[in-house]
């Protein structure tokens, strides 16, 4: 009996230890993930964007072609986007690292090979101009959140890890200028509310917690403007050809 109880204890134990240690993304940047997604092939990307099977929708369905039609729900924008980083997010969905039905069922079958190659050729697709609320406001504080940051909160400027025109860095850090309106906003929620846990070292789940709803709402504002500025005046592209 006691030995049984202890058995259990233990596995308990176990159980906790391994689900802390658990990493949130498998993806390590090791020179073969380098090479695999540097070598992914365009071509055979856009040919599985438009593959549908009897239980699973084409990419272009919800992302429209070269994931450039974004005023669609909550869909992100995946067109221009850095290729490293929709390498990772893919690997991830297929890893049930990140958590969506939709997308996690989308990729199942896919191989790492065909995973690069779409993450490729998205990356060159030109950016697609995105839906903002002209009335939408951006405040001098959160201005601030981007170039400078919040020292009180500990919050770095979003500027030092996505750049200054928030396009992205490497390896694996999005591009958020000419994001979706809803999409930035659901997803810095899901940081916040450990749905989306597959920051490594929870670097996003730490700034999302510190900001507040408004000033989530700005950002996100804030950044589609600047992807619409940067794709030339708010002229809708529905695709790259
Ligand atoms: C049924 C609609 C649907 C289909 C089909 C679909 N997606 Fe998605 N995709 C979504 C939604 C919704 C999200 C956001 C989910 C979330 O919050 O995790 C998403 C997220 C993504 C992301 C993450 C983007 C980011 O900025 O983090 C990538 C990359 C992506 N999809 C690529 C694809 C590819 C490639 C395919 C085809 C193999 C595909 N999607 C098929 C709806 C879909
Ligand atoms: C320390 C570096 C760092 C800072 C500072 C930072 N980010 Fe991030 N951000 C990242 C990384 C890395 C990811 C991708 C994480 C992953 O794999 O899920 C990311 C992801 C995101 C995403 C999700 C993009 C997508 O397509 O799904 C949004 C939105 C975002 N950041 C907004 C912000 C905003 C707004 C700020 C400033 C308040 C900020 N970030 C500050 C590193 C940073």
């Amino acid at each position: 009996m006691k030995t049984h109880k202890l058995a259990i204890l233990f596995s308990a134990v176990l159980a906790c230890g391994l689900a802390q240690a658990a990493p949130s993304s498998n993806v390590a940047w090791t020179v073969e993930t380098h090479s695999l997604v540097k070598k992914g092939d365009a071509a055979i990307g856009q040919e599985i964007e438009g593959v549908e099977t009897e239980d699973v929708n084409a990419c272009t369905d919800c992302h429209g072609e070269g994931g450039a039609e974004p005023d669609r729900d909550k869909h992100p924008v995946l067109a221009g986007q850095v290729a490293a980083y929709t390498f990772k997010q893919l690997k991830d969905y297929k890893d049930d690292k990140r958590d969506n039905r939709r997308m996690n069922e989308a990729v199942e079958r896919l191989s790492d090979e065909q995973l690069a190659a779409l993450a490729v050729w998205y990356a060159q697709q030109p950016p697609a101009a995105v839906e903002v609320d002209e009335e939408d406001k951006v405040s001098e504080e959160t201005l601030r959140l981007v170039f400078r940051g919040d020292k009180k909160r500990l919050l770095q400027p979003c500027a030092s890890c996505h750049g200054a025109r928030g396009q992205g860095a490497i390896i694996d850090v999005p591009a958020i200028a000419g994001q979706n309106v809803k999409y930035f906003v659901e997803t810095m929620k899901d940081y916040a509310g450990e749905k989306r846990t597959n920051d490594i070292y929870s670097r996003m789940r730490i700034i999302a917690k510190a900001l507040t709803r408004d000033e989530i709402n700005e950002l996100a504002v804030y950044y589609a403007r600047l992807g619409n500025e940067q794709a030339g005046g708010g002229t809708k592209k529905a695709s790259a050809n």
